[in-house]
């Protein structure tokens, strides 16, 4: 029997238009430009402004734009993945919600979450899927509205994050292009250092949640910072080396983007050159499950079929991994 592999033949996007510049934060916190741009790397990042939006009101057009640009019919798509760390409610789906708008009629749907490693989650789980033989098209899509859960006034934090999402459609091959392999892995005692506290089972919102203003993200970057540099590494060194493949052999290195030291750090582990290693910080700050796909946007008429990628990612839980994968078209067909 023909092997199948899951393979990504499409792309699509969607960034809110309201801009939030490094300047723009100076005004809001004791934070420079040139601090952000040393520390970090990023510019600018997008946030989704007005009542009644969620992290779905980005997914569906992500969808809707990958939709556009392929003709495909969404009652093709046998599944709709949304990996998010901000679905839009409690209880009810984002993923469900999302497919529905996009006319995806015939699909299941479910949201994963997994922090900052969300989406690269999402494509061990989205190849299993088309893997099996039984579902021909997988949608997922990576879409976080990070503003609403930034403290605005906390220059540790809103510095960093930003909105928006991505999707990618998996689909089968059998020429051996797509996801190859994958190393991913979790350590819980990164909660510690990572986490919204309030507003889910193990301290319901309350007044006093509120107040004291719970709900909003608290990092321990410095801690973060280290385990991210080391594991993101690491996971991908084990992918190579459990694939037999040499550094030189790797085209990219697609990285979560968290924070520009990290990416390179990962990169220089192995050593690829700096137009190697994929980057868009600089625009969109880190977007949780976004990151990746946005890169694959950003860099889709670069990719040749046949490129070798390492994809990694690392997140809150502590989360990471790494996955080996082969380019399966030429990104300006
Ligand atoms: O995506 C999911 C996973 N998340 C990550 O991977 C994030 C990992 N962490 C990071 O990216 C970095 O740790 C940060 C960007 C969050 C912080 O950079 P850092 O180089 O680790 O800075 P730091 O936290 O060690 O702080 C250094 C100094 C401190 O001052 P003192 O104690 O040395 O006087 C901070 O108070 O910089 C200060 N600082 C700032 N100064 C200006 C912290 N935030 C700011 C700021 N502007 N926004």
């Amino acid at each position: 029997m023909t092997k199948i592999t899951a393979a990504i033949s499409a792309v699509g996007k969607y960034l809110p238009d309201h801009v939030l510049t490094n300047a723009m934060l100076e005004n809001m916190v004791d934070t420079t430009d040139e601090w952000i741009v040393t520390r970090t790397g990023i510019k600018e990042r997008r946030i989704l402004k007005g009542t009644g939006k969620g992290s779905s009101y980005m997914a569906i057009r992500a969808g809707k734009d990958l939709i556009k640009k392929t003709g495909l019919d969404p009652k093709e798509i046998d599944l709709v993945i949304v990996s998010t760390a901000t679905p839009d409610m409690q209880a009810a789906s984002t993923a469900a919600y999302t497919a529905t708008q996009l006319g995806a009629v015939n699909a299941f749907t479910f949201d994963l979450i997994s922090a900052c490693s969300s989406f690269l989650y999402g494509m061990a789980t989205a190849a299993r899927y088309i893997e099996s033989g039984r579902y021909k098209k997988v949608l997922l899509i990576g879409s976080d509205m990070n503003s609403s859960m930034i403290d605005y006034e906390d220059r540790a934090t809103c510095i960093i994050f930003g909105d928006g999402a991505g999707a990618v459609l998996f689909e089968p091959n059998v020429e051996g292009y797509g996801l190859q392999d994958e190393v991913l892995q979790t350590d819980g005692i990164g909660r510690e250092y990572l986490q919204v506290p309030a507003g889910g089972s193990l301290m319901p919102p309350t007044l006093e949640t509120v107040k004291n203003k719970k709900h909003f993200v608290y990092q321990d970057g410095r801690t973060v910072f280290k385990f991210a540099v080391s594991k993101m590494a690491e996971a991908a060194e084990k992918v190579l080396e459990r694939n037999n493949l040499h550094k030189e052999s790797i085209d990219w290195l697609a990285a979560h983007q968290a924070n520009k030291r990290i990416v390179d750090a990962t990169g220089r582990r192995l050593q690829l050159k700096e137009e190697q290693v994929m980057l868009n910080i600089e625009k969109y700050g880190n977007t949780t499950s976004a990151t990746i796909p946005l890169l694959l946007n950003d860099y889709e008429n670069q990719l040749k079929k046949g490129d070798k990628i390492i994809f990694a990612a690392f997140g809150g839980g502590f989360s990471w991994g790494a996955i080996y994968y082969i380019w399966a078209y030429n990104g300006n067909k």
